[in-house]
């Protein structure tokens, strides 16, 4: 049976009903398709697709065109399935005007559900914006890749009484500024749940313990198919790199011993073909 999609009233509905939801991954047609087949509520084509699609260092030189060229294959993979674009480095912190003329642009060329963007308190005028040009807008605090450096690195965040409170304000302000949701990551677990009973909205927790609304993980992190870094908080439930080497192994082992194509992989009409030569 076909999943029903989520729609923006579920979002506080499942908050108010302790309902837990699922948040992946995706950037492509094929893994939106596999995600849309499955139980998983919501993907997010994030700005990760830097490292894991195109093989950047990090989430920095990520431009709208990626983006857009990402979103709109997973837009037509998933259709049962509420899609986040990602607002890329660089496309909302210049102006209000800059925020919210990038967001109408990843939503018109995209067709995605809302859009998502980095930062706590200092974000509000863009967040407003934002919301006041009609878009849905998913706030995201805690540890923010686009502007790691400047947080000293990928480290947890919200360690201290005053940057944990900081969280639980970032996330009260954003919640007013008109966010349907937040993606919290990577800070202690009793700082998700300080987080998370703050807001009516949802809490969207990346490596931030078991007391938030909904887990998020980057798919082929959850899958085992990155090979280049495991954070902590990245639970493998399958082995997909393992059984795609494998596959490709046996493919190749198959063609230099002639094994492949066996008759049942070929055309076996009888052709009486002249002789040229
Ligand atoms: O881009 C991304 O994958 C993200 C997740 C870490 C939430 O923003």
């Amino acid at each position: 049976m076909a999943k029903t999609k989520m729609t923006l009233g579920d979002f506080k509905k499942f908050k108010a009903e302790g309902k837990k939801f699922s948040y992946v991954t995706a950037y492509d047609y094929t893994t939106a398709s596999i995600v849309n087949e499955s139980d998983v509520n919501i993907i997010l084509v994030g700005d990760s697709l830097g490292m894991i699609m195109l093989g950047y260092k990090g989430t920095e030189s990520v431009t709208m065109e990626d983006m857009i060229h990402h979103i709109r294959p997973v837009v037509k993979g998933a259709p049962d399935t509420w899609i986040v674009g990602d607002m890329p480095f660089g496309s909302y912190q210049v102006s209000n005007e800059q925020a919210a003329s990038n967001a109408i642009r990843l939503i018109k060329e995209t067709n995605c559900d809302c859009v998502k963007l980095e930062g706590g308190v200092e974000m509000l005028d863009r967040i407003k914006a934002i919301v006041g040009a009609g878009i849905n807008v998913m706030g995201h605090i805690g540890l923010t890749p686009q502007t790691a450096s400047s947080l000293g690195g990928f480290k947890v965040q919200g360690g201290t009484p005053e940057s944990a409170a900081k969280l639980v304000k970032d996330a009260m302000e954003l919640e007013k500024a008109g966010c349907f949701s937040i993606v919290l990551e990577c800070v202690p677990s009793v700082v998700g749940k300080a987080v998370s009973e703050a807001v009516e909205i949802p809490i969207l927790g990346i490596g931030a313990g078991p007391y938030v609304d909904c887990q998020v993980l980057v798919t082929q992190d959850l899958l085992g198919m990155y090979g280049d870094f495991k954070p902590k908080f990245v639970k493998q439930f399958a082995q997909i790199r393992k059984a795609m080497v494998d596959g490709l192994n046996d493919f190749h082992k198959e063609t230099v011993e002639g094994t492949f194509p066996s008759p049942e992989y070929s055309f076996n009409k009888a052709v009486d073909i002249p002789k040229l030569y």
